[in-house]
């Protein structure tokens, strides 16, 4: 079940960022999986990307062309101001992945933990139909969503739980995996979830 972004304004409204189940101080693991998609002028787009702190850590990389789509305004305004001046280098865009048709091309689409909510099989064709027009041949798709052995629920919402394997097969034969690791992530309240992590070549 796919909800509305009222939901995720909500949920942007109502709690602090930082006790946020998927809150991470410092996005390491975001920025292993893009360093290894290749140099630093390479267009990056975060699907989802909320009020992360990876497209601030992108800017502080000197990256020139960083984009951040989210469903929620609220959760893209906060990461805009923390930013301060610096979020007028990021381009922003508040839209439903689901429900989005690609202006351009990106090298690197990167989603961290916004794919495993698409439980429709609609709705993941939608996005994989995304995905396709945004990233060119030899573009890269980096998805980290929780594991098998990962919460089956997130903000209230169920979630489907991928291997790298599970990711290949809906992502079909345009994807080759290059890359995919395991990396249990702890949330501000001590828990821990199962994430796997898989980085595709467009071919
Ligand atoms: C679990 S949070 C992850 C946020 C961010 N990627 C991170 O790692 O901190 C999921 C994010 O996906 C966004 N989201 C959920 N469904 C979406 C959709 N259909 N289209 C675009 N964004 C969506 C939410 O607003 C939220 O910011």
């Amino acid at each position: 079940m796919r909800q509305p972004a009222e939901h995720w304004n909500r949920v942007y409204q109502t709690k602090d960022t930082e006790q946020l189940s998927w809150f991470q101080a410092d996005p390491t693991p975001s920025l292993r999986a893009i360093s290894l998609c290749g140099p630093r002028s390479l267009s990056v787009i975060d699907i989802g990307g909320g009020a992360s702190r990876l497209a601030g850590a992108l800017v502080d990389q000197r990256r020139q062309d960083i984009t951040v789509l989210d469903i929620s305004q609220r959760a893209l305004t906060l990461a805009r101001v923390r930013l301060g001046a610096d979020g007028q280098r990021v381009a922003w865009i508040a839209r439903d992945i689901t429900m989005w048709q690609p202006h351009r091309l990106w090298d690197i689409w990167h989603d961290r933990a916004v794919f495993h909510f698409l439980t429709e099989a609609c709705d993941r064709q939608a996005y994989i139909q995304a995905l396709s027009a945004a990233v060119p041949r030899g573009g890269h798709v980096i998805l980290a969503c929780f594991a098998p052995d990962g919460p089956k629920t997130c903000s209230g919402l169920p979630v489907q739980r991928y291997a790298p394997k599970d990711l290949q097969a809906e992502l079909g034969q345009g994807f080759d995996l290059l890359h995919s690791w395991s990396e249990p992530h702890v949330t501000p309240a001590g828990d821990m979830q199962a994430f796997t992590w898989s980085v595709f070549d467009r071919v």
